[in-house]
């Protein structure tokens, strides 16, 4: 008895299932996706992209890593971003954040994890950039929150920054990113105000989305 025979059962009744649901299911989707929508999420196993937008497979294009952070020589996410752009032709990039984010958390409090502290420092430099903003932020759990709203705001000014968007609107193509941050506690997700459809739009969306961040209390749902 393997200790993975319970996941290759339940692998094998969902697709038992999608087939009695949709016969042709898989037929279909083996000879080509058509995702309208990137995902760039945390890798936390309680932030799954297609449970959480209620899509099946081949509807979202997804890309995960520790805090959801878009570095511009991070080559892994870049491809991603580049293929679903450039070949996908998806409309629509989700940088999704979450509350409760155990790496946002270490970065905050200079927690020492191992190597994965290296990554983090990104999160560390969002961290540094809004000081200012943080500080005045009433106890902890709230800048906790704040921190993961403004690691989602920057990461999206970041992606709207590489040449593959802007390369993507230079030419006409109709693509906009926007940030998100899920609820562990409810299951909803909290938009961000700051959604991207043209190079012209960042500064403006950056500033709002700032200006509407709440300093006391939670944000209004
Ligand atoms: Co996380």
């Amino acid at each position: 008895m393997s200790e993975l025979d319970d996941l290759l059962r339940n692998n094998r009744d969902w697709a038992d299932k999608v087939c009695q649901d949709d016969p042709s299911f898989f037929e279909r989707l083996s000879k080509q996706q058509s995702p309208r929508y990137l995902w760039i999420g945390c890798s936390d196993s309680r932030v799954p992209a297609n449970q959480i937008l209620g899509l099946d497979p081949g509807e979202v294009f997804v890309h995960r890593n520790v805090a959801n952070v878009v570095v511009h020589s991070d080559l892994n996410c870049l491809s991603a971003v580049q293929f679903s752009v450039d070949v996908l032709k998806v409309e629509h990039i989700l940088i999704v954040g979450h509350y409760g984010c155990g790496g946002v958390h270490a970065s905050m409090t200079g927690m020492r994890l191992g190597l994965v502290d290296n990554w983090l420092r990104h999160v560390g430099d969002v961290c540094g950039k809004h000081a200012d903003r943080l500080a005045k932020v009433e106890n902890d759990a709230l800048r906790h929150a704040r921190l993961c709203e403004l690691n989602v705001i920057e990461q999206v000014a970041n992606l709207c920054h590489t040449t593959v968007m802007q390369d993507a609107w230079a030419r006409g193509q109709k693509v906009a990113v926007h940030g998100w941050c899920y609820s562990l506690s409810d299951g909803r997700v909290r938009e961000l105000g700051m959604d991207v459809a043209g190079p012209e739009q960042l500064q403006p969306a950056y500033e709002r989305a700032l200006a509407s961040m709440p300093v006391a209390g939670k944000r209004d749902e």
